[in-house]
Parts: C-alpha cells; sequence; structure tokens
C-alpha cells in the first residue's frame, strides 16, 4: 500500500481523508456490469464529489470520458494527462469560453439559446468546412424544469447546431429516478424525451446513478452519467437501498482523539450544554469540525466509529454528544474504556457507510462529500 499526498499545505492534525483508487475502479466496473453496451461518462465535478481530481486519471482511465462544469477543472485534468473526451455539464458560460473550451479539447452541453448563438458564432469564423470537433450534447427539458429546451422547440434548435456543423447528440437528466411515486416518473420524462427526438441522428445520453441502478432494465442510452455511485454512496441517501449493488466506499474520513474528559451526572459537554448527562460517562474529543466539512447539524446520536482494541475492524459506533465545534466533535466513549487520545476514530468510510452518517446528520452522502474542507490532507491510497 502506497499513499500519495495532493497537498502539501496541510496542517498537523490527525484528520485525512483515506482515498482508495481499487474501490473507485471497482465501482466504475460495476457500472459496466449494470450497463454493459453504454458508453460511460464518468461525474467528476465537485472535486470528483470532494475526492479530489488527483485520482481520477490512472483510477477512473476506463471510463470514456470525464464530466464536469467548470473549464478550470477541465484544464487540471488535462495538465495531469487525461486525453479522453471531458463533457461540460452546464456548457458554456461565455462567448469567450468557447475559445477555451475549444483548446482544451471538450464537449458541450447546450441548453440556452446564448449557448447556441455563441457556437453558430464559432461555426462561422471557422475557415474550413470541416465539421467542427466539438461535440454537443443538446439537453431538453422533460419535466426537471432546471436546465434545458422545451420540446416543443427543441427540433428547430437542433436543426441550427447541426447546420452549423456540430455533430449532436441528445440528452435529458432525471428528477425522481431515486424514488417510485414522484412526478414526473423516469416513464414520463422518456416519453416526452423519445417522441421530441423522433426521427433525428445522433446520440443519447439519459441516466444518472439512480437510473442506472433502479432503472436500467427501460432506460438505455448511448452515453450514461454516473456520479455518486462512483464514489460508492447511495442516489437516495439510503444505505440499504445500494446494498445490493455491491459498491465499495472511495472516502474514508479519519481521525484521532485527541483528549478525554470524564462526566458525572448533571454535567455537560460543549457549546450551548446541549448534551447533559444523568449518568457518570467518559466522553472523547475527537479532531473534526464543520471547519473539516462536518455536518455542525449533525445531532446527537449522530454515529462514528471507533478503532477497538485490535483497530478499526474491531471498532463499534459511538454516538455524538454535544454541539459540532469547527474544529472538534465530542463522543460518548463509555462503553470502549481502551479509547484514549490517539485512537484513531472513523467519520464515514469503510466501517461507517456515509449514507449512514448522512441519514442521522438528515442529509445526504454527496454533501457530506462534497463539502469535506480543502484544509483535510486527501491520500490516495493504490
Ligand atoms: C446532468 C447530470 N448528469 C449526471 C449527474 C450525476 O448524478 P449522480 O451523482 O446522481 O449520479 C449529475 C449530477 O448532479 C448531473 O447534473
Amino acid at each position: 500500500m502506497s499513499l500519495k499526498h495532493e497537498s502539501e499545505k496541510t496542517l498537523s492534525r490527525p484528520i485525512h481523508a483515506l482515498l482508495n483508487s481499487d474501490a473507485l475502479r471497482h465501482n466504475l466496473q460495476r457500472v459496466r456490469e449494470i450497463m454493459p453496451t453504454s458508453k460511460i461518462w464518468a461525474v467528476v465535478k465537485a472535486n470528483a464529489y470532494g475526492h479530489g481530481l488527483v485520482m481520477v486519471n490512472s483510477a477512473l482511465i476506463q471510463a470514456d470520458g470525464l464530466a464536469l462544469l467548470d473549464l478550470a477543472e477541465a484544464s487540471i485534468l488535462r495538465e495531469q494527462g487525461w486525453v479522453k473526451p471531458i463533457l461540460l455539464l452546464e456548457g458554456l458560460f461565455s462567448q469567450e469560453d468557447v475559445f477555451t473550451a475549444i483548446d482544451l479539447g471538450c464537449d458541450c452541453v447546450v441548453h440556452h439559446l446564448d449557448q447556441v448563438d455563441w457556437l453558430e458564432n464559432l461555426a462561422e469564423a471557422k475557415q474550413s468546412s470541416k465539421p467542427m470537433a466539438m461535440r454537443v450534447f443538446m439537453k431538453m427539458n422533460t419535466g426537471m424544469n432546471r436546465l434545458g429546451f422545451e420540446p416543443e422547440v427543441y427540433r428547430e434548435v437542433f436543426h441550427r447546431l447541426h447546420s452549423a456543423g456540430y455533430q449532436v447528440a441528445h440528452m435529458t437528466h432525471f428528477a425522481n429516478a431515486d424514488y417510485v411515486d414522484k412526478q414526473p416518473s423516469v416513464d414520463m420524462q422518456l416519453e416526452v424525451f423519445s417522441q421530441a427526438i423522433e426521427g433525428l441522428p445522433g446520440e443519447t445520453s439519459l441516466s444518472n446513478s439512480a437510473a442506472i441502478l433502479w432503472h436500467h432494465h427501460i432506460v438505455q442510452s448511448d452515453w450514461i452519467r454516473p456520479g455518486i455511485m462512483l464514489y460508492g454512496a447511495s442516489p437516495s441517501g439510503k444505505y440499504e437501498d445500494i446494498e445490493h449493488a455491491k459498491l465499495k466506499p472511495v472516502m474514508s474520513l479519519r481521525t484521532q482523539i485527541i483528549a478525554i474528559q470524564h462526566l458525572e451526572a448533571g454535567d455537560a459537554v460543549g457549546y450551548g450544554a446541549r448534551y447533559q448527562t444523568d449518568v457518570p460517562i467518559r466522553i472523547a474529543v475527537i479532531a473534526c469540525g464543520y471547519a473539516d466539512g462536518y455536518p455542525r447539524h449533525a445531532p446527537d446520536g449522530t454515529p462514528v466509529w471507533v478503532s477497538g482494541k485490535q483497530g478499526l475492524e474491531s471498532g463499534q459506533i459511538c454516538p455524538i454528544a454535544g454541539q459540532v465545534s469547527m474544529d472538534m466533535i465530542t463522543i460518548d466513549v463509555t462503553d470502549m474504556p481502551h479509547a484514549d487520545i490517539g485512537t484513531v476514530v472513523e467519520m464515514w468510510g469503510d466501517y461507517l457507510p456515509v449514507d449512514r452518517v448522512a441519514q442521522a446528520a438528515g442529509t445526504i452522502g454527496y454533501e457530506l462529500l462534497c463539502a469535506v474542507a480543502p484544509r483535510v490532507k486527501r491520500s490516495i491510497v493504490d
């Protein structure tokens, strides 16, 4: 096992995020097994869902392309040597972006008319009559009502881009692929999409993680766009929902106990005296707080995994007791008398699914992973 540090600009506090590149490779392979005939845009926006772009090149090399939002992130990936396609999921933000996107060899989503104008301007300025190198993924609003062209205008816009020399693919995004009873349903969005593109040439791109996991029998497309499942977490926010998919957690957020307190009956701990005890207890103070990205709103009882005498494997869950503060969290370790300064604690990861923590804290794994602060060292485990 070798460790590479992404950043040297770190504090010497014991908190760090261990990133398992084998797990990332494994999860990508699981996507392939579930939808073997689709090409994969591995979604790495938001700094690869908080994991860092450094691990992407080697661990996602089997993906057919990477999808993200930011030209700056695309530039980092090219500098790191990523030569396969890159898709800009929100497309261009200005006419100038077109040139940067071309320089970086990016494909782009198109979801509003200004972007169509910018692409037409570029095509007009081009000297040769060869087709445009940049592929565009035209986004249709099939009911999510966030981004995309309405089905009624879709064909007209398609013909503009097509006539300008662009290779145009068709794309939409599902609002409720992780729910069974919400509208618009996957079926409904699929129906709108299929009708609107009927007879048009071009590839398609449909599924996010939820659609891959739970709708792959009915939703097929040339390209799929998995994000959260690559990182081993659940699109629905519930760990039980992905247990069958055999995904592996990529990030393990680990730290250590830095102090022990013995509380008597009637004592309280932390800001606002949120946690009060009516029996004597042992409290461990751990080096992790909201400035590391841990949610401040995590209530008492939110689980944390504390190493046992033989290490993490023999560990057990201990509950948060007291308000999460900027750099510290207090947990009740009364049942773990061996727990002491230096004992390793996992906030989420191999032993404690991020979804379990998210459920207890009233959020989703996406938010916890993306929020891990830059001051937390990221170490890749090869
Ligand atoms: C357009 C698009 N496709 C795919 C994804 C990946 O979604 P998920 O992480 O749920 O797989 C996202 C993420 O929000 C997205 O915006």
